[in-house]
């Protein structure tokens, strides 16, 4: 029954220079041992391969030259030519020296087959190379970007997107993804939060686990999964200023509590590797940190997979400071804990001599082989260096009718009603010309978002193209760019504005280029660019019903579009199938139900504002808005424009009769939802508990479960939650994580500002 053990960890100087018997009954020993051991933790998360599979990488370590270890811990990275993709001569000859373990960005099976030929039938020891691809929200069937998915609070909808993706990938010759991005973020400037599941830590720990499963599924036998990697490690979310690498300051209590719990969900689900951040935290470079990769993510979180720096991060310690020269950054680096070496060819040039000086040791070398070899035996590449190149299903398993018909659904999952005055959505069926307007309306190669994988965006609908699909010749579509995305040019406005004045109604589709967000796209204003404004106050100015459509890879700051627009409706950026899934929100064909998951401000400089805020010692008093000596801007108030969890439906729901009853040390928490609109609906009801008085300062509200659910028009369910003392534990200043008994709030509601709450003590 227990034929799996965990790949015994002997060192280089026993495994080397003695007799193989020796090592075999070494090997078997300690592999019953650590089985024993496996079965007495009941841990079963990380990487489990067969004790005759740990034999062959002690064989195959006993083998290796130096160089030939050092090759296993290098990654280089495929680039693109006129031709298709390619590869620098000098690299694709140390493939065929076995010093190269693994490749980034190659793609097309007769490509990566060509380089794992080169691997697996010219070098020496014929090890197989690991193919790596930023499989972000897709493959070739792109869903919404990460924030979008997020949007829907759907766990299962979110993990079968990455399993899609992994099948996809893993036809073409992919077998590991730089996925999920797990940073936690609070400042919308910063262009990466379109990577992420948002601001908040419990939610995120959740899609992060999602994630993790939808990529790896059960392991890799079918060969349809991918290794995951969590990234970026750690806190890479918490930029200075929301500029993309800048450093990160922070209190030793905040990246406890609120950045490292989803990486470490990763870790629980078993994630194959991390990446390291670009960033420091508190004066240390994670791609140096002793404390981060090895203390804290190896020992006491017991992570067993390989850590891989982001694209020479090694390299960049020495722009850090840390590092005189890239010898001690490789140095520096690899005793911290890195295994593998993303492009930066670091540890392929110091570490020999690194060796020789007796800086690094062989067993840490042995040891970061180990974990490669570890994760290539349980891909199945060396029983088959092929099996994910696979042509039958590359016809068969991508973009998929399936796949297609999922990622629409995703897309209308996705959307967020923020506003809609009068009921200005869905729109009516006796609208006769509808206009449709804006530079984001047909802009095909806006729609799939940054990280597109190998998504076509000329295979994407835009949503005029959705809308034209969905009205057929019932009802005269029109169209009108009215200005670019970015530009100061005006021309196209008054044709826009005539338009719309012979329209009966007009759907008007704003926002930012896909190039505004993700990485290295950090923008000081997060307001819409360019004159789209000046193009909404003319189109709106017309008095026709108008209901704009946002596009965009981040919360914006759009109150004066929230002041004059009668419906606004967020759409991020979704895919392939876009225009489709928006126009079923449009239409009322689907009910929106999606909720933000990051708040959006009322201008940048009230960055950053997130809903777990702490009270301080003079919180603003309802009662008395004009005192001034409370903790408050002069020209704004400190809510957001759109709060965490917040996202309307064309139905309304009603909540009531909430209840805390104590139980021992739990507590259950119910309330009543009305669906008190005329049409059937989906609610994510929402759990927040606040700590009345703690050791600590804890923030007003914080969330602790919710539910989505179907609520038919006129319905009432009663929706409950069981908490355990365990739930209400948060970190103190000893980093220790423990509950406090005493005086709690609960809340349940449809957002983060809309709630109910019962007190309870504990
Ligand atoms: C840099 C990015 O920060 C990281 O997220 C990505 O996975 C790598 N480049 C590889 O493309």
């Amino acid at each position: 029954m227990i034929k799996e053990i965990y790949a015994p960890i002997p060192s280089r100087s026993f495994s080397s220079g003695l007799h193989k018997g020796f090592i075999k009954s070494f090997l078997m020993a300690a592999g019953l041992f650590i089985l024993i051991q496996n079965c007495i933790s009941q841990e079963t998360r990380d990487i489990k391969i067969s004790g005759s599979d740990s034999l062959k990488i002690e064989e195959l370590i006993g083998k290796m030259s130096l160089e030939e270890k050092i090759g296993q811990l290098t990654l280089f990275a495929s680039g693109w030519d006129v031709t298709g993709p390619s590869m620098n001569p000098d690299h694709q000859q140390l493939i065929r020296e076995g010093k190269v373990g693994a490749i980034l960005n190659a793609n097309t099976i007769d490509y990566i087959t060509a380089l794992q030929k080169m691997a697996v039938s010219e070098s020496r020891l014929k090890i197989p190379l690991i193919f790596g691809y930023d499989v972000i929200h897709g493959y070739r069937t792109i869903f919404p970007i990460p924030l979008g998915q997020a949007a829907s609070w759907d766990l299962n909808a979110i993990e079968k997107a990455e399993q899609i993706a992994a099948m996809e990938a893993s036809a073409e010759g992919i077998n590991w993804t730089f996925a999920p991005m797990v940073d936690i973020a609070r400042d919308p400037r910063w262009g990466r939060v379109s990577e992420g599941a948002g601001e908040d830590t419990w939610l995120g720990s959740r899609i992060a686990t999602a994630r993790v499963r939808g990529f790896q599924g059960n392991g890799y036998s079918d060969g349809r999964h991918i290794l995951a990697c969590a990234k970026h490690f750690a806190a890479y979310g918490a930029p200075v200023a929301g500029r993309d690498y800048n450093v990160v300051d922070m209190s030793p209590l905040s990246l406890y509590e609120y950045y490292l719990p989803p990486y470490k969900a990763c870790i629980d689900a078993g994630a194959a590797s991390v990446m390291t951040s670009f960033n420091e935290i508190n004066g240390t470079p994670s791609t140096s940190n002793h404390w981060l990769l090895t203390d804290l993510l190896r020992k006491e979180w017991g992570f067993r997979g390989f850590i891989v720096t982001d694209y020479t991060a090694i390299n960049e310690l020495v722009a850090h400071g840390v590092a005189s020269d890239l010898k001690s950054a490789a140095e520096l680096a690899f005793n911290a804990g890195v295994d593998l070496d993303m492009e930066g060819s670091t540890f392929l040039d110091h570490l020999p001599g690194l060796l020789k000086e007796q800086k690094v040791s062989i067993d840490q070398i042995d040891e970061a082989v180990r974990r490669i070899l570890r994760a290539k035996i349980q891909l199945g590449l060396f029983d088959d260096p092929y099996r994910f190149c696979n042509r039958q299903r590359a016809r068969t398993d991508i973009m998929t009718r399936e796949s297609l018909d999922f990622a629409r659904k995703l897309v209308s999952e996705s959307c967020v009603l923020l506003k809609n005055d009068n009921h200005t959505l869905p729109v009516s069926p006796d609208v006769k010309t509808l206009a449709v307007i804006g530079p984001l309306a047909d802009a095909g190669e806006e729609m799939l978002g940054n990280w597109t994988a190998l998504g076509e965006w000329e295979k994407c609908t835009t949503l005029l193209e959705g809308i034209r699909n969905r009205c057929g010749k019932s009802v005269k579509v029109v169209y009108e760019k009215g200005c670019n995305i970015s530009d100061k040019e005006v021309s196209g406005i008054e044709a826009a504005v005539k338009l719309a004045r012979e329209a009966d109604y007009v759907i008007l589709a704003l926002g930012e280029s896909e190039e505004m967000s993700g990485e290295a796209a950090s923008r000081s204003d997060i307001d819409l660019p360019g004159i789209q404004n000046q193009l909404a106050d003319a189109v709106i100015r017309t008095g026709k019903p108008v209901a704009v459509v946002l596009f965009n890879g981040r919360p914006l700051a759009i109150s004066h579009l929230n002041d004059i627009a009668p419906a606004i409706l967020e759409t991020w950026f979704g895919g392939t199938q876009a225009g489709n899934g928006i126009t079923d929100i449009l239409f009322g064909d689907v009910n929106p139900s999606g909720k933000i998951t990051m708040s959006f401000p009322r201008n940048t400089g009230q960055i950053p504002v997130f809903y777990n805020y702490k009270n301080t010692g003079r919180p603003p008093r309802p009662e008395e808005p004009d005192e001034k000596y409370v903790s408050r801007y002069l020209d704004c108030p400190n809510s957001p424009l759109y709060p965490f969890g917040f996202g309307l439906s064309y139905t309304s729901f009603r909540y009531s009769g909430i209840q805390a009853v104590v139980a021992g040390d739990s507590i259950r928490i119910s309330a009543n939802v009305s669906n008190t609109g005329d049409r059937d609906g989906e609610e994510t009801v929402q759990l927040y508990i606040q700590d009345k008085v703690g050791s600590i300062t804890r923030p007003v509200k914080e969330l602790k479960g919710f539910k989505k659910l179907m609520i038919r028009k006129g319905e009432m369910v009663n929706v409950s939650f069981t908490l355990t003392a365990g739930d209400l534990s948060f970190y103190h200043p000893d980093l220790k994580k423990y509950w406090e008994p005493g005086e709690f709030n609960a809340f349940v509601g449809g957002s983060s500002a809309e709630v109910i709450s019962a007190p309870f003590k504990l």
